[in-house]
């Protein structure tokens, strides 16, 4: 049995663990997407209780078996994972790494890395802060890590369904229609027409950046990709917290992140999973997008805090509460 908190037109949103629920969710090879931020490896317990040190470990390498199990012959595992730090020392944990090696690693998994991805988000605050603001001895952590693996060389993916804009000097080249041909100091040699051709944007980065770091510089995020012109504090959830006196979610997966691979990498009709859902950002994109999705998360109040994001009024999603919802 699993415990339903809600559901909507198109997803389920589950509470509990989710090795437990996934036993029973009869999802084997249905699920195109595993997109999700695990609870970080930190040498500090947080509120929702994280295994640390060698235990994560063991935990977070012996889940990559159950996840790969889902996936249909074509899907695929996407993991954001932050840095973690060594207690009380200015020295950096490896445990976020080694964690991500040994999943895509575990013999009994097949899994393979497709490619990494960095987030870079130019407003997070001075951390760790002793070193960072207090003794000034290490600089703000700024990015997280985002492993995209699958059990296939050649997963669902399509690069022209998360397209960045031109930037303006492309728009200018498409419109004049003038190129400087020949060959570069990369031994790229360039046909007159290599540009020329109007494909409604170019191709994305594997580096996110989610906020403008200089005003002069252009800020192209992928059309698919939600929220980036505005700043987090200011989406809709974000928002509502603060007008209801809720605390957000503390380690939230940027918009920007989810909107981006769910386009990328599924198509309408297809099953997205989080099963370490938080305040459900997978669920809220995929709803968005038209994709089914299942979130599982294991602390109660985080699920009843992100039926605030169906709330939003673009959105107009029908929720139907389950047996657990207070
Ligand atoms: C990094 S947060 C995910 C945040 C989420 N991506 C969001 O955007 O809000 C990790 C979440 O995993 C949950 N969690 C920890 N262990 C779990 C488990 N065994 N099964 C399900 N959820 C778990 C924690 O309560 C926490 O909300």
């Amino acid at each position: 049995m699993s415990d339903l908190l809600y559901k909507t037109e198109f997803g389920k949103y589950y509470i509990g663990k989710c090795e437990e629920n996934l036993k029973h969710l009869k999802l084997k090879q249905k699920v195109q997407l595993i997109l999700t931020s695990p609870p970080f490896p930190l040498n500090n317990k947080k509120r929702y209780g994280n295994l640390v040190g060698e235990d994560y470990l063991k935990w977070f390498t012996s889940l990559a078996p159950l996840f790969s199990s889902l996936l249909t012959p074509n899907g695929s595992i996407v993991i954001e994972v932050g840095n973690a730090w060594e207690r009380n020392r200015p020295v950096q944990s490896l445990l976020h790494l080694k964690s991500l090696m040994n999943f895509v690693e575990n013999k009994d998994a097949g899994l393979r890395l497709c490619q990494e991805f960095v987030c870079y988000n130019p407003s997070r605050l001075p951390s760790p802060a002793q070193w960072v603001t207090v003794q000034r001895i290490r600089v703000t952590d700024s990015f997280t890590h985002i492993w995209w693996m699958s059990n296939s060389d050649y997963p669902k993916a399509d690069n022209r369904k998360a397209l960045r804009p031109y930037s303006q000097s492309m728009k200018d080249l498409i419109r004049n229609g003038k190129y400087n041909a020949g060959k570069r100091p990369s031994e790229h040699n360039i046909n007159e027409k290599s540009f020329l051709k109007d494909n409604g944007g170019s191709i994305s980065h594997n580096v996110f950046e989610l906020e403008m770091v200089d005003e002069k510089r252009e800020l192209r995020p992928p059309h698919s990709m939600f929220s980036i012109a505005n700043t987090r504090s200011t989406d809709f959830y974000t928002r509502t917290c603060s007008d209801r006196g809720i605390v957000p979610h503390p380690a939230r997966m940027p918009l920007e992140l989810a909107s981006f691979f769910i386009s990328f990498l599924t198509d309408a009709g297809d099953i997205v999973l989080d099963p370490f859902a938080g305040s459900n950002t997978t669920g809220f994109c995929a709803e968005k997008l038209k994709r089914k999705w299942i979130s599982i998360e294991v602390d109660g109040d985080y699920g009843i805090q992100s039926l605030i994001r169906f709330e939003e009024p673009i959105l107009k999603a029908q929720i139907r509460k389950g047996a657990v919802c207070k």
